[in-house]
């Protein structure tokens, strides 16, 4: 039976098992193959902070992710089919390991994200 994400061990959860989805992702790979392990293990940690400060309010994530995507983009473009992607696979895992109110949350969160980064990197006068 699927529960709700609850706690820090629930994100880890969510957040390991995207990736593994994102690293044999065809058009998704080629952003993160030349991270290195170590390089993983930091992204991987910051990105449980930052789910969970989106979902709980933590306070423990302190980043700016618009200017690091502005930089991804600029080497290597950020297209909507990029985006479309990202998102179906973070909902795909989501809803394979948990249901309520906070998974709901999760999806929205992202997906707000994501429509809100692509009009900014498509117009670089957008703060
Ligand atoms: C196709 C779309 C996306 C691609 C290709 C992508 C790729 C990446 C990559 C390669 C990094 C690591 C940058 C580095 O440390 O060198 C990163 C960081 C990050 N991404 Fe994405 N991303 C995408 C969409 C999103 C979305 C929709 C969200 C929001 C939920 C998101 C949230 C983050 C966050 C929070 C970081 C960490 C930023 C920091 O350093 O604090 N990304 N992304």
């Amino acid at each position: 039976m699927k529960k709700d994400i609850e706690n820090r061990s629930d994100i880890e959860l969510l957040v390991n098992c995207f990736y593994v989805e994102l690293k044999n992702d065809a058009l998704l790979k080629p952003y993160f193959q030349h991270f290195t392990e170590k390089q993983w293990h930091n992204y991987l940690e910051r990105m449980y902070l930052f789910w969970e400060n989106a979902l709980f309010h933590s306070g423990g994530y302190f980043g700016n992710p618009l200017k690091t995507h502005r930089e991804i983009d600029s080497k290597n473009k950020i297209l909507h089919k990029h985006f479309k992607r990202w998102l179906q696979l973070f909902f795909k895992v989501t809803d394979s390991h948990f249901v309520g109110t906070f998974a709901n949350h999760a999806k929205q969160h992202a997906y707000n994200i994501a429509v809100v980064m692509e009009l900014k990197l498509k117009d670089k006068n957008l703060s």
